[in-house]
């Protein structure tokens, strides 16, 4: 038998027989570590008996997890009610996107409650910070400000006995731990200081926020090596060009994951967006053609969103897809569906389709609102006015139930919306009109009944 290494990658667990600067099998760097093996098996172990441990039933007496509220509503109900004491909360996000800003708000927000809370910014002087925190109007709040580095002096000063019961470590990838030699940011340093912070938060019993930035090559570790450290992950996500932002719990000890929280980058700060489908269907330009409202769902909570297609001639032999926010490949499936099924070409146009907003939509419940804004824009014809869909296609044109449709509809009607046009539906009190269908040929009608149709090549 080969006698087993212990030189293992620390980022994908890959075992080697000697060190190497990258990995060969996930491509990080300096990830290798020399591990000593040591004998587990009881024989390994020797004569010493290990102390019993006692085991448990399931059903018994435990407290309820105490929790504070932030006070931004919209972070407080994606972390399943607020925060919980003792706990770690990984906050990763693209370079830009707002985690600074959103917990600086979090900060002065439990400063105003009176909590005492810290924020130690390893990016920014304090200089920097103090001009943001004008920005956003929080230079009166109670913050406990700092700037450093070095997690032995931040440790030291949150070891005495007036300890905040919030800190947030911006970022991750700048604190260092002195007896390490690898630079900030590396896996080791990040993995190594993460593991003193996080010990240090569940002994003082401190709520500790990481950021972490996520870098797409792999040289700087990304917070996806911490993920299984901490309580909570939480990514902030959006189109940089775009206004809204959300939050969204990827991991949640202590709540569920499908929560996500609504925000919009303005120019005094995040606004918290309550009713997140007024403002993605905000600039609506009534009837044009080409646009269709989806009636989605983020996790447990109904979201209306405008889809949008163009579609036009093209000379090239292979016509441009371009899709915006949703799949590709789930576009070329409509696309062949369309055509194989109701006889609509569009092999030889341009095939544009965005979700207005920044919006991704990974539902496959918008395949019916995407076919109708296809169609729409083929022929010219607007949807009808008022009119929300959803549904998903599958690949003989039939139109099949998504989940979730009472919530759907009942968003819609909030918003003032008048009908709808869905999968057919279980009888039942539907909140608006509805037309429920079961194959895709059956939305040809909408376009037909108002205008001439110039089907394109239409097949018999
Ligand atoms: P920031 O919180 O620094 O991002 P991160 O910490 O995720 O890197 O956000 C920076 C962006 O937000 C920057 O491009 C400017 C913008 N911004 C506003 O639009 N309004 C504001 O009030 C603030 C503070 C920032
Ligand atoms: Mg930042």
């Amino acid at each position: 038998m080969a006698k087993s290494s212990n030189f293992i990658c620390q980022a994908c667990g890959a075992a080697t027989n000697k060190w190497a600067g990258k990995c060969e099998s996930c491509g990080e760097w300096n990830s290798i570590v020399e591990e000593i093996a040591a004998d587990i098996t009881p024989k390994g172990l020797g004569a010493g008996k290990g102390r019993k441990i006692k085991f448990e039933n399931l059903i018994g007496s435990t407290e309820q997890t105490p929790r504070f509220a932030v006070g931004i509503n919209e972070m407080d109900r994606m972390l399943g009610g607020g925060l919980v004491s003792g706990s770690a909360i990984l906050i990763g996000g693209d370079p830009g996107i707002g985690k600074s800003t959103l917990l600086l708000q979090a900060v002065a927000a439990l400063g105003k409650q009176g909590r005492k809370a810290a924020y130690i910014s390893g990016e920014e002087s304090i200089a920097q910070v103090r001009l943001r925190a004008s920005r956003l109007g929080l230079l009166q709040e109670n913050v406990e400000l700092a700037a450093a580095t070095n997690v032995r002096d931040i440790i030291s000063s949150l070891e005495g006995a007036n300890a905040p019961e919030v800190v947030v470590i911006d970022s991750i990838q700048t604190m260092f731990l002195d007896n390490i030699e690898s630079a900030p940011g590396t896996v080791t340093q990040v993995r190594a200081a993460s593991l003193e912070l996080i010990k240090l938060a569940k002994r003082k019993d401190m709520v500790l926020f990481l950021v972490g930035h996520v870098t797409k090559d792999g040289q700087i570790a990304g917070p996806r090596v911490l993920e299984h450290m901490v309580d909570t992950v939480l990514y902030f996500e959006g189109e940089r060009g775009h206004q809204f932002r959300i939050l969204r719990a990827v991991k949640n000890r202590f709540g569920g994951t499908d929560e996500i929280g609504v925000f919009a980058m303005t120019d005094k700060g995040l606004e918290e967006v309550p009713n997140p489908s007024t403002l993605f269907l905000s600039h609506r330009q009534g009837q044009v053609s080409g646009a269709a409202v989806f009636a989605g769902m983020e996790g447990s909570r109904p979201l209306l969103m405008e889809i949008q297609a163009l579609v036009s001639a093209s000379q090239l032999a292979t016509p441009r897809r371009a899709v915006v926010g949703l799949d590709s490949a789930r576009l070329a499936m409509i696309l062949a569906v369309l055509e194989t099924r109701c006889g609509i070409i569009m092999h030889d146009k341009e095939v544009y389709l965005n979700v207005a907003g920044g919006l991704k939509v990974v539902e496959p419940a918008a395949d019916l609102a995407v076919a109708a804004c296809l169609i729409s824009a083929l022929t010219n014809i607007p949807v009808p006015e008022h009119t929300v869909i959803f549904g998903e296609i599958g690949l003989s044109g039939e139109v099949r139930q998504v989940g979730r449709s009472d919530t759907r509809l009942k968003e819609s009607d909030k918003l003032g919306f008048k009908s709808s046009i869905t999968p057919v539906l279980p009888p039942g009190k539907l909140s608006i009109g509805n037309e429920g269908l079961h194959h895709v040929q059956e939305l040809l009608s909408y376009f037909r009944s108002s205008a001439p149709v110039k089907m394109a090549n239409k097949r018999d």
